[in-house]
């Protein structure tokens, strides 16, 4: 199974030279079975008006970023996750979608909004769930989700072997934190970051890149730095994230004490 990310800096409200660049370095990439794409490739991300959200969101699975991905996923018989801004009604929502070697299978919206975004987005409705295409069990979750365990919890109780965690990451902490997601979970992460700065309405944010794949046993596949823009895939073993046991006596999802966890619920 070969997997990967792909690191870039859209330009903000620039929604055709975006699919443009994206589409040109997929299209030099060699095989994949999975690519991740980072959050709000479509849009950029530092907002300051509504009417820049209108002008750089698609609705959900009719806009040109979802049409022209599915192009790619079907003529390469692969997967692509990708971080869309998405429009709803009179609502926007910072989402996920998933796209496969049959086009569009299903979207997450951002279920925890960073700083500003609770200014522009609606909180998401998920959902957290596993989905299966080509012998693969995928999850999404989409950059500031990262700092609540749950989420990443939820999706390996539903199966997941790969969490695929589309970012625009601008705190130093997630990359090192998602090493442990893996190690606890026994899953596969790939977190595909965003490189560049952006400055707008008074705001500026530097985005940290440095987008990784990290295994079932705590091990960085692969990574890159602060400003590349790249494409890296490694082969995997999907089995390694099938197996919870870390040794003959424990397991871990069966060893948790839901019972003494009661208070999450609350
Ligand atoms: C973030 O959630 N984009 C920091």
């Amino acid at each position: 199974m070969k997997i990967g990310f792909l690191q870039f800096e859209p330009l903000f409200c620039q929604v055709e030279s975006n699919l443009d660049k994206l589409s040109s370095m997929i299209e030099k990439a060699p095989d994949f079975d999975l690519l991740v794409l980072p959050e709000l490739a479509n849009s950029g991300y530092v907002f300051s008006s509504k009417s820049e959200l209108v002008k750089a969101s698609e609705i959900i699975p009719d806009g040109i970023f979802v049409e022209k991905l599915s192009e790619i996923t079907k003529s390469r018989n692969s997967v692509i996750v990708c971080g869309i801004c998405e429009k709803k009604g009179a609502d926007f929502y910072n989402s996920s979608v998933l796209i496969g070697p049959d086009g569009f299978i299903g979207k997450y919206q951002k279920i925890h909004l960073f700083d500003r975004e609770k200014l522009f987005f609606q909180p998401g409705n998920g959902p957290l769930i596993s989905y299966e295409v080509k012998g693969m069990k995928i999850g999404m979750l989409v950059c500031f989700d990262w700092i609540f365990p749950e989420a990443t919890r939820v999706l390996a109780l539903e199966g997941i072997d790969i969490l695929a965690h589309s970012a625009n990451l601008v705190l130093p902490y997630s990359q090192t934190v998602m090493l442990a997601r893996s190690i606890e979970n026994r899953i596969f992460t790939i977190t595909s970051n965003r490189t560049g700065t952006e400055k707008n309405g008074g705001i500026e944010l530097t985005f940290t890149g440095q987008s990784q794949i990290t295994s079932p046993k705590m091990e960085l596949l692969a990574s890159t730095g602060v400003d590349t823009e790249e494409i890296k895939i490694v082969e995997i073993d999907i089995e390694l994230a099938r197996n919870k046991w870390l040794n003959e006596r424990n397991n871990v999802l069966l060893d948790r004490r839901s019972k003494m966890y009661s208070k999450l619920l609350k």
